[in-house]
């Protein structure tokens, strides 16, 4: 069997049922993972040496998926650049999170982190080294200590490449440019996946035990984003779909240096090796907002500053300025040359010359499909892992370099949890409507010939939540993109897909997205309206400008009822940090 393309075993497997109309799923496995990112690659290596039989399914291959393009790093209490360890990094992303992360799942984070960040050494990931060889850490914003883990300014990549390498090793199946649609669930159980085939055309449903989704973000919802085309919420509304709900919705956190106009990263790294952040003035603005911690205070402070600055008419062209000049050459090219590349091509920029001209820009999704802390959600059978989940450690704002931590440690968590679970039990059962209702479903999207295209509402759905669901959020404009929201939604009942064919119908694939991202745009709504307080990436200068741990000291859960979003609260669960004042 090969693993870096589509299984010839699998394939055959699909040709048969093609042709046995009565097979109830084409392939079953014990855990079946969606996404190949970090956290699913991760998931599905765990769940593998538990000894499950696993595969994974992923819309894009592994290599190219999202987390490549994380850049900046990944925390862990090494203690290679100063005095750190576990309980300083939990208390830096409690405060962090605004007090809104959950501090068990943060306390588990900070400390099996160090000994995943060896097990990734261990692996071959070749990370940046100190003079005496020891993994180098820079500084990341709001981390009390240097304690971000580096590779360069691409350390996304370096480490999927690296668990890619350990997927081939173990021979894992991966299902290949399969577009997952719906979870199905049956007798109360997640038992499998019904995915489009985006190489052959045609629904295939792929039965297991377990199913951890592993999807990523949601970024697509916004125009002028750090996420990959990719990125469209998928995992969350299918869960969503099934009745799961999704905790801290809301919760959308702007990265502070984005490349304008199209929202690409350029790494937190660069303030960590020492950038200064400008204003049209030439000022460094951030004295006025965070006089200790500057450029490396946390993200949605900066954010909110930058947008500040911006909107009171001291920014260029929407643009505050990222200077690297005073750097120098050589530690701009050893250390960011990513970054410098990236600003050549995409701003016609050179760093080692120019300031970069940066803005807030949606970056991560801090809410998510609720979990408890081995990835459990509330439907048997279902687990989530990564950016899709919500376990909750980045609470109302994410560290820097916390995002590739989580993916690793709660990924594993979720395939040893998944694992265990499928090995204890042995069946899995598919009705044949479920894939019946699911052909008849995309057939009226398919069979329809006239209608709206689907870009024109997607175009504006990602306007108008980067306008009116922002860095700073308004009463008024929340409560208009609510109704903007549920009109697009109304009209997404009509939309046409062109493309009627089977291979690679792109168009069929991006009208299911706009699908996904629409709820979750409705969740996310609904969520704002209700915390009426700010904290973290929500924030209200307006009207209620304040933290209010009296009231809202507790996370949004939104569920879908009636083809609609239903809000409940539940409480944060804390450990030894009390709330205070959050100022850096
Ligand atoms: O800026 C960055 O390199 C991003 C890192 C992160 O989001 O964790």
């Amino acid at each position: 069997m090969t693993t870096s393309s589509r299984p010839a075993l699998a394939f055959d497997a699909f040709r048969k049922a093609d042709q046995i109309a009565s097979l109830l799923v084409e392939a079953q496995h014990d855990v079946l993972i969606v996404g190949a990112g970090l956290a699913g690659m991760r998931a599905a290596i765990e769940a593998h040496d538990a000894g499950a039989d696993v595969a994974l399914i992923s819309k894009i291959h592994p290599v190219r998926s999202h987390s490549g393009a994380a850049e900046g790093g990944i925390n862990a209490a090494l203690g290679n650049a100063s005095e750190d360890d576990p309980e300083k990094h939990a208390y830096d992303t409690v405060k962090g999170s605004d007090y809104l992360g959950d501090q068990d799942a943060i306390e588990v984070l900070c400390e099996e982190a160090p000994a995943d960040v060896y097990q990734l050494e261990h692996w071959g990931a070749v990370f940046s080294r100190t003079e005496d060889g020891r993994i180098a850490q820079r500084p990341f914003g709001a981390a009390g200590e240097p304690r971000t883990a580096y590779a360069a300014d691409i350390t996304g990549h370096v480490l999927v490449h690296v668990l890619y390498e350990q997927i081939m090793k173990r021979d894992l199946q991966v299902y290949e440019e399969f577009f997952a649609w719906q979870l199905v669930e049956n007798e109360g159980r997640c038992q499998a996946v019904i995915s489009w085939d985006l190489v052959n055309g045609g629904l295939k449903t792929i039965g297991a035990k377990t199913v951890i989704i592993a999807t990523g973000g949601a970024g697509r919802l916004y125009q002028g984003t750090t996420n990959a085309y990719a990125c469209t919420g998928d995992g969350m509304t299918m869960a969503l779909r099934l009745g799961v709900p999704l905790k801290d919705m809301e919760m959308m956190q702007f990265h502070p240096t984005t490349l304008s106009p199209t929202g690409v990263l350029i790494t937190e790294g660069c303030r960590g090796e020492g950038a200064y952040l400008l204003n049209a003035e030439g000022e460094r603005f951030l004295k006025r907002y965070a006089p200790n911690a500057m450029e490396l205070a946390s993200r949605d402070v900066i954010s909110r500053a930058e947008q500040t600055e911006i909107d009171e008419g001291r920014g260029i062209d929407g643009n505050v300025l990222l200077d690297l000049r005073h750097l120098g050459a050589e530690r701009i090219i050893e250390r960011l040359h990513g970054t410098r590349e990236l600003s050549m091509v995409f701003a016609g920029v050179d760093p080692i010359h120019d300031p970069i001209p940066v803005r807030p820009g949606a970056h991560y999704h801090m809410g998510g499909v609720e979990t408890d802390l081995w990835g459990k959600t509330s439907l048997e059978g279902l687990y989530a892992a990564g950016e899709v989940a919500c376990v909750s450690v980045h609470g109302a704002n994410r560290l820097g370099g916390n995002a590739l931590m989580e993916t690793i440690t709660y990924g594993k968590r979720a395939g040893k949890a998944a694992a265990e679970w499928a090995l204890s039990h042995t069946t899995v059962t598919v009705p044949e409507s479920l894939q019946a209702d699911a052909e008849r479903e995309l057939g009226t999207l398919l069979d329809r010939t006239a209608g709206e295209r689907p870009h024109g509402i997607r175009d504006e759905m990602a306007q108008t939540m980067h306008e009116n669901f922002g860095v700073f959020r308004r009463e008024d404009r929340m409560k208009r993109q609510g109704e903007i929201v549920a009109g697009l939604r109304e009209r997404y009942e009509g939309v046409v897909v062109d493309d009627k064919g089977q291979i690679f119908n792109n168009d069929l694939t991006q009208a299911l997205e706009l699908g996904f991202l629409l709820e979750l745009a409705a969740c996310m709504v609904e969520a704002g309206l209700a915390r009426k307080e700010s904290r973290g990436a929500h924030a209200r200068p307006d009207d209620y400008p304040e933290r209010d741990d009296k009231n809202f000291l507790k996370h949004t859960l939104v569920s879908w009822r009636d083809d609609g979003p239903e809000l409940s609260w539940e409480p944060v669960r804390m450990t030894k940090w009390q709330p205070q004042e959050r100022t850096y």
